[in-house]
């Protein structure tokens, strides 16, 4: 796609909100407007993209995303305040963990302002999406991944880094908490290999693990270590954090947790309210003996673990 000026399409209309039913928000793929998409050959670095009608891609059968998995995505949230304005949340930081995980799976990315702008223009073109103060958010998904043909060996001729939003509601539906299964059959991330990147290739192994889960009555999943099985990591979709008197503790970035940037400013603010916060291996037994357990995720935000259930043990 020719690079072109950041003009905001005719299509954005002045209507203040879209027709949607904000009450019955869930988290799910709701289409909107616009969407942001750049292109960038291999060998060059990415220009300004521009903004489009939301639509379909065309991409090869042969595209090195979907033969070998060369994706990744990040996802953050635009809120609207009371007082009208739109804010979004500490977009920077979403930007230099693409950069991360695009050196990891040999891409290349935005600049962190490339990236930046891309958002606040996905936001603008779709800003009636944005729900009300309270009663939602729009979760904005940017996407870098290899779109050009690639059947056997590097480079990939061609790159496309994306943009789309989608109002949402709640992630986790448990309002009393979420009851947790430790998984002790798959796991996550191993050393090495790219559980601290946001790769799209996360995501869709665990599912099965996810769906068991969920068929037998729990919220969610929380991972083990592939080294020892003895260490708490991750849930399917955020970090954990347990807390004991006056210390928190957090499993430590090792390369296969994924860097949060809501665990990042949660570990700020709880520090800044006095707490003692340890980033470090975390033994099942330290969550299991814990006296408060909770999660952090962009889509889960902070949220209160009710139970915890380890093979037998609840
Ligand atoms: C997010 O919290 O933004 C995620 O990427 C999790 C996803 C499964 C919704």
């Amino acid at each position: 796609m020719a690079p072109s000026a950041q003009t905001l399409p005719t299509s954005v209309s002045d209507e203040k909100y879209a027709n949607v039913k904000w009450e019955e928000l869930g988290f799910g793929f709701y289409r909107t407007d616009n969407m942001y998409v750049a292109k960038c050959k291999h060998g060059e670095s990415f220009q300004e993209g521009s903004i489009v009608p939301y639509a379909n891609f065309q991409i090869s059968p042969c595209s090195a995303v979907l033969n070998y998995g060369q994706g990744l995505y990040e996802g953050l949230k635009a809120y609207r305040t009371e007082e009208g304005r739109i804010m979004l949340f500490r977009p920077d930081q979403n930007a230099l963990r693409l950069k991360s995980g695009a050196h990891r799976l040999c891409m290349p990315y935005p600049s962190v302002d490339q990236f930046v702008s891309a958002v606040k223009q996905v936001v603008l073109a779709n800003k009636k999406w944005i729900p009300p103060p309270g009663r939602g958010t729009l979760y904005i998904r940017p996407i870098l991944f290899g779109s050009g043909p690639i059947l056997g060996s590097l480079p990939v001729p061609e790159y496309t880094f994306t943009v789309f939003a989608c109002p949402v509601g709640r992630f986790h539906q448990d309002n009393a908490g979420l009851n947790l299964k430790i998984e002790d059959k798959f796991r996550r991330a191993f050393p090495s290999g790219t559980g601290g990147v946001k790769s799209i290739t996360n995501y869709s192994p665990v599912w099965i693990t996810l769906a068991e889960a969920k068929a037998q009555g729990f919220s969610d999943v929380l991972f083990l270590d592939a080294a020892t099985g003895k260490n708490v990591e991750e849930l399917f979709a955020s970090n954990v954090f347990i807390v004991k008197g006056n210390v928190v503790s957090t499993p430590e970035i090792s390369g296969t947790i994924l860097p949060g940037v809501t665990r990042k400013s949660i570990i700020e603010l709880t520090r800044d309210f006095g707490y003692k916060v340890e980033e470090r291996v975390v033994p099942v037994e330290d969550l299991l003996d814990a006296e408060e357990v909770f999660c952090t995720g962009t889509a889960a935000i902070v949220t209160t673990i009710a139970s915890v259930t380890f093979k037998e043990t609840k």
